[in-house]
């Protein structure tokens, strides 16, 4: 939710920022924008539009210190004058900002009181000001930063950039900040790592509460609060600069489906002991929360099945923004298990913050291994699923019910039977992600495209994967689209099924299951619903099969994967790109 990228000492660092923006595009694409040193004032260059389309003028100055922003909107419409970088009057100050500041209505008040005037209706624009104000009072660029850091509240980063001086200054309280250290004596600030992959792959996570400084060879991090420097620990990332972009696939949303059978056997392929030493913990809890945000919640409430259903174990489900309502409940002998694709949500954040402040143990399962939920967390579980891009989440979830599954099978003492069970499913998915299975699936995408509705239903953990099925069909097609629990359809629903409908049917490998869930199925078809059948059997009631392989517990993951493609091509079909569907960003680091 919102990128942001400076660069330092580097030759065309306006072009870098620019390409590293690009990489970033899943935090948002409402508008975008690249600031620089210039003549007597910062340069500024910003406009509406995706990023992705974005050219510099060739006059834009290249100069070796930049800083830019790929936005989704918060605080203010979609205008130039609200796209980052921000800036006062003078144009002396320029800021990138991610998060939001809380009490930016009375700084800004406080701030035009003294006579300040704003160009933008955002929470940013106020670090401007306020920089400007401290750094008259004669402060370095790192103090008047500390001290526009102190007045705001709420969780953010940012990048200040001061047209007169060789240094960049950045702020991390709450939104990610990455810090990457070329070879050089050149250094990186972002949101995520594909924004300088390309330049280096050494880095330092930069956590709340720390300020960086960046002036020809010093790259320097230091607490905000006593500006004292702080030793950093230097991580090499583990993914390539080939893993971030799209390869040979027209969208990242497909490229990432295909990689499913690489993901799901990567992410079985976890670390024994650790697995068992967790699922002690888990079965030694008194009160579980799965919590996580969209996808990772019904992964999560997957999840609630899961264990029920293997290890015989009752863990609560909560969508993380809702949690608050179950603070009360938590102890110190409580578990959070958070669930994030990318470790950033505000959300989940504030979940585990909670928890942590009673004492309860936190173990959290994300794919960015440094992510702010991975440090903040007693465990946590890597799925190595390799960089999400597309905003519609596939390879993450998957990757996520396979971990979840195998600590539910580790939790009932039968963690090899899990691993077994796991590591014959990832060798079935080759089955479903291959071009002959995609066209079929692609021609059932292209009738049912122009309908208003489309329900999905599922029973046992396949009720959580309908629910997910459906945030899969809306997000990237636009079409309404609600998954049920099979029995609920007749208490309200299926007064909504009219001829032609389409319905998937999402069929479990639980003999009873299947049977029931048939039947509600036969209850959609007598009122004329078009029923899509997703199982590894067919059925008289079907009108379109979608044969997926025979995965036994492992079945609901396998069951996804086909309503993925499914969705791709809805939205391909509708004119849409599904890499970038409208209002929504990947990494939502705001509440
Ligand atoms: C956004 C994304 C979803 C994702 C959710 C939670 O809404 O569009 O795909 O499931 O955030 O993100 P997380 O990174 O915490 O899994």
């Amino acid at each position: 939710m919102c990128g942001i990228v400076a660069v330092f000492g580097k030759e065309n660092a306006s072009q870098i920022v620019l390409d590293g923006l690009k990489n970033l595009e899943y935090r948002g694409y409402d508008s975008w924008g690249v600031g620089t040193p210039g003549e007597g004032k910062v340069e500024i260059e910003k406009q509406i539009g995706k990023i992705s389309e974005a050219i510099l003028p060739d006059s834009f100055p290249q100069k070796t210190l930049a800083i830019g922003h790929t936005r989704w909107a918060t605080h203010g419409g979609v205008t130039p004058e609200n796209a980052h970088p921000h800036f006062n009057e003078e144009k002396q100050i320029a800021v990138v900002h991610n998060g939001i500041i809380e009490n930016f209505v009375e700084l800004r008040s406080e701030l035009r009181g003294r006579g300040h005037v704003f160009f933008s209706d955002t929470d940013t624009e106020v670090l401007c000001h306020l920089m400007e104000e401290y750094i008259d009072d004669g402060k370095t660029l790192l103090e008047a930063a500390q001290c526009t850091a102190n007045r705001c509240e709420g969780r953010f980063a940012f990048v200040v950039l001061h047209y007169g001086e060789n240094c960049l200054v950045a702020v991390r309280r709450g939104s990610p900040l990455i810090l990457g250290i070329g070879e050089n004596g050149d250094a990186y600030l972002a949101s995520d790592t594909p924004a300088f992959i390309n330049h280096t792959q050494k880095i330092h996570y930069i956590d709340d509460g720390e300020i960086v400084y960046l002036e020809d060879s010093k790259i320097t991090v230091h607490s905000l609060e006593t500006l004292e420097p702080i030793e950093k620990r230097e991580v090499t990332l583990d993914i390539t600069p080939e893993d971030a972009t799209k390869g040979s696939h027209a969208h990242f949303m497909i490229k990432e489906i295909y990689e499913q059978k690489d993901t799901i056997a990567r992410a079985t392929n976890q670390d024994s002991q650790e697995i068992e030493k967790i699922a002690e913990e888990i079965s030694k809890a008194r009160g579980t929360f799965l919590i996580g945000c969209g996808t990772a919640h019904k992964v999560a409430a997957a999840g609630e099945y899961f264990f029920s259903m293997i290890a015989k174990k009752h863990v609560n489900t909560a969508v993380a923004s809702e949690f608050p309502i179950f603070h009360d409940f938590l102890r110190p002998e409580s578990l959070i298990i958070a669930i994030s694709q990318s470790g950033e949500t505000a959300d989940v954040i504030e979940a585990i913050e909670a928890a942590r402040s009673v004492g309860s143990t936190v173990l959290s399962i994300v794919n960015s291994a440094g992510s702010t939920v991975a440090r903040m967390s007693d465990f946590s579980l890597h799925i190595k699923a390799g960089p999400e891009k597309a905003v519609a989440s596939t390879k993450a979830a998957t990757s996520q019910l396979t971990v979840l599954l195998l600590l539910a099978y580790a939790c009932a003492g039968k963690l090899d039977d899990g691993r077994k069970l796991m590591v014959d499913a990832a060798s079935l998915v080759n089955d479903l992600v291959n071009p002959r299975f995609v066209e079929f699936v692609a021609g059932i995408a292209k009738e049912i495209a122009d309908q208003n509705n489309i329900f999905i239903i599922g029973k046992g953990a396949n009720f959580p994967m309908a629910l997910e099925s459906a945030i899969k069909i809306q997000e990237v097609s636009y079409i309404h689209a609600e998954g049920f629990a099979g029995g609920e359809l007749k208490h309200g629903p299926i007064a909504m099924i009219e001829p032609g409908t389409p319905c998937l049917v999402l069929v479990s490998s639980n003999e009873l299951q299947k049977k029931e869930i048939l039947s509600n199925a036969m209850e959609i078809k007598a009122r004329g619903g078009r029923i899509i059948g997703v199982s590894s059997e067919n059925s008289e009631i079907f009108d379109d099969w979608i044969r997926v392989p025979e995965a036994g517990a492992a079945n609901p993951i396998l069951n996804l994967i086909p309503v993925q493609v499914l969705s791709y091509y809805l939205a391909l079909e509708r004119g849409f790109n599904p890499d970038m569907p409208r209002n929504l960003a990947k990494s939502v680091t705001v509440k």
